[in-house]
């Protein structure tokens, strides 16, 4: 099943990627998000994303102005009632979560299928807080959407056959490569990422480098496009602190701990691109 009106739930910077690329494969969108300033927030860094595609001839005129016209937008959550396919991709916060799923579940069409970007919660619970449980899995999109290939399907206890393949089937035909992970926290991508972040802040606490050093040696001498600590700052320290504590609490092994630094970065309200200062600081923010 290809869905013919997708609703997107939540305008930044990945709720905006997915429903670009939705967008960009003729998909009717429709993005919703509390505020209208976080709409046009959305608007605009698809715009901006599109602008690149088209300077690298990667994308028409013509195609940008269809895709933006194939994208509406609303504060209200009830205009997702025609859609038959929603991607919820607000913040990794479990309550709320739960919350909108059960609204989703009273508005949405009896054959929508409800998906989740979350990168770590559980999707078996997020599921168990509707009355379509074999209809929702997690459609784990990486950052930035447009240009990353992946997509991580999470299957919950409850999650039909039928709605892992269409997923997948979505997944291809947006021209992205699908994998099937098990619901465990983290899955898989951040399973074996946030680790990684995580101990290169340790590294920078304890000392052992300077920021900039730890990016280059993890640049360099792996041969990654960011260094762990650039893209700390790309993801938001608050997302990675909140996936820690998940590994953390969900696997129940110190070796997840979070570091303290990270801690203290994000109660300062340091969560990297989005606020202008993370290990970095970003000008004009
Ligand atoms: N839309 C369109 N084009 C974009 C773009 C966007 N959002 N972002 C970057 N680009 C384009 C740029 O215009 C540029 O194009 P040209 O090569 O033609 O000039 C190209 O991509 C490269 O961009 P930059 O020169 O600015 O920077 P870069 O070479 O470092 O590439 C990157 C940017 C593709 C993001 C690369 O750094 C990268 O792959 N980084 C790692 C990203 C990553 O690991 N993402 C996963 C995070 S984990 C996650 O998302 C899951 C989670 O749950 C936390």
């Amino acid at each position: 099943m290809v869905p013919q009106s997708v609703g997107i739930l939540g305008a930044g910077q990945m709720g905006a990627g997915i429903a670009q690329v939705m967008a960009a494969h003729g998909l009717r969108t429709r993005m919703v998000d509390v505020s209208l300033a976080a709409l046009e927030r959305g608007l605009g860094a698809i715009r901006s994303s599109c602008e690149r595609l088209v300077k690298k001839d990667a994308m028409s005129e013509v195609q940008k102005t269809e895709l933006l016209a194939r994208i509406t937008t609303s504060t209200h959550i009830q205009d997702f009632k025609e859609c038959d396919f929603v991607v919820e991709a607000i913040a990794e916060n479990v309550e709320l979560k739960l919350k909108v799923f059960a609204q989703l579940d009273e508005i949405c069409q009896k054959s929508a299928i409800l998906c989740s970007n979350t990168s770590s919660i559980s999707i078996t619970k997020i599921a168990a807080a509707t009355k379509r449980p074999q209809q929702v899995i997690g459609m784990h999109f990486m950052n930035p959407v447009p240009l990353m290939k992946l997509v991580e399907g999470i299957r919950g206890l409850q999650t039909s056959d039928e709605t892992l393949k269409a997923v997948r089937t979505l997944t291809e035909e947006l021209g992205k490569e699908f994998i099937e992970v098990k619901d465990m926290p983290g899955f898989a991508v951040n399973r074996i990422l946030m680790p990684m972040i995580n101990e290169a802040v340790y590294t920078l606490f304890e000392g052992i480098a300077s920021v900039a050093a730890i990016d280059q040696a993890m640049k360099l001498g792996t041969n990654q496009p960011m260094g762990p600590l650039t893209l700390a700052d790309f993801i938001g320290l608050d997302t990675c602190l909140a996936i820690m504590n998940v590994l953390y609490d969900g696997l129940g092994d110190s070796k997840y701990r979070p570091c303290p630094l990270l801690v203290k970065y994000v109660e300062a309200g340091w969560l990297g691109r989005k606020t202008g200062r993370g290990f970095y600081v970003y000008e004009g923010k």
